[in-house]
This record gives structure tokens, sequence and C-alpha cells, in this order.
């Protein structure tokens, strides 16, 4: 049966890597049946998390702060599905991702976890380095969060020696790898 799958993309360079894996993700998923949602990271207005510990306490509303978040969280409850694709920037997700992960933050408090348990996900990662290892501390951050959220991981895709924007247009490989993980779902 289709699912749901939400994709977050990290990257704010438009048509650049990560980009383009999504998309081949994203066509491959589509053509499998999957409902497809996307949310671009990069100048969508998601503020850092304030650790304020506010969470539900204003208008009914998961996050005090009103921005560009708000619409991403009834988008991540429906979602069966969630897939992180970003460039590798200084060894980690880049900040633009990881700023709205950071937001997830009113979904994971006591009695509000559970119903946020039980998803899949996946990993797209993009960077310029060959070496697999490079990208250790990016894989690890995800591997711990999703262990954390008890979501299922359903793949990562590590796609390396990437650096000019649309590289990955030229790279088989690693567009055959995204229409792969697509079908894990
Ligand atoms: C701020 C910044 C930091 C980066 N850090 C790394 C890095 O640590 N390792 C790496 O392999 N590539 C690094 N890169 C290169 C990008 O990961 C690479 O160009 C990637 O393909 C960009 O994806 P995009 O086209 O989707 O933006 C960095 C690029 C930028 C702009």
């Amino acid at each position: 049966m289709g699912k749901r799958i939400l994709v977050l993309t990290g990257s704010p360079r438009k048509g650049g890597n990560c980009d383009l894996l999504a998309e081949e993700f994203i066509k491959e998923a589509e053509r499998a049946g999957h409902r497809i949602d996307r949310f671009c990271a990069a100048g969508s207005g998601v503020s850092p998390c304030l650790a304020c510990d506010r969470c539900w306490t204003r208008n009914g509303l998961p996050c005090v702060q009103e921005d560009g978040m708000q619409p991403l969280y009834p988008l991540l409850n429906q979602a069966d599905a969630v897939v992180f694709a970003t460039p590798l920037y200084f060894y980690g997700m880049s900040a633009q991702i990881r700023t709205v992960i950071d937001r997830f933050y009113p979904l994971c408090k006591d009695d509000k976890k559970p119903a946020f348990e039980g998803k899949q996900s996946a990993m797209i990662l993009c960077g310029a380095e060959e070496d697999d290892d490079a990208f250790e501390g990016a894989v690890g951050s995800y591997e711990r969060m999703i262990d954390y959220l008890n979501w299922e991981d359903c793949g990562i895709l590590v796609a390396t020696g990437l650096w000019e924007k649309g590289a990955a247009a030229n790279a088989p490989e690693w567009l055959e790898s995204a229409r792969d993980l697509a079908r894990n779902f």
C-alpha cells in the first residue's frame, strides 16, 4: 500500500546534488504508489529551538515560535516515513536540516513521543570527499536519532565525490542508488 513519505532536503543550493538525488528518489517512490510531501529546510523560515520548554503551551501549537516550522508539524505527524537529504557540511548534516530536526522537540515530549514513534526513515547524504569515513559523523547522528525515536531505518545513501553543483546528474551510480532506496519502502 502507498505510504506518505516526507522528504526533508537540507541544501541551500537549488538544483544541487541533494536535490537531484532527492528528486530521483521521489520519482521512483511515486512510481511505486507512495505519496510524497517535500520540505526544503533552506529558506523555510525555521528558527532554531529556543529550549524554552514551553512546547504545547500557546494556542495549542506544538511550539511557541510561529514560524516556518508550523506547516511542517502536521506533515511530520501524518508521515509514515521521513527521508533526510543533506549535504555534508564540516562532517555533519547541514545547519539548515539540523535546525528543522531540533524543532522535532515538541513531538518528543513525554506524552507526545509515543505518537511520533514507529515511522520508517532513510538518509541521503552527499559530499565532496571520496572516503566513506568522512560521512561517519552525519551517519552516526542520524542512526542515534532514529534509535531514540524508535524509527526503522530503510537505508542510508552516502554519495561521495560530489562537489560541483549538478555533479550528481553525471553520476549514474548515485542516481541508481537513490532509486534503489525508494524501493526499500
Ligand atoms: C559550508 C560547506 C561545508 C562543506 N563541508 C564538507 C565536508 O566536510 N566534507 C565534504 O566532503 N564536503 C563538504 N562540502 C561540500 C558539499 O558537501 C558538496 O559540494 C555537496 O555535493 C553539496 O551538495 P548540494 O549540491 O546539494 O548543496 C561542504 C560544502 C559547504 C558549502
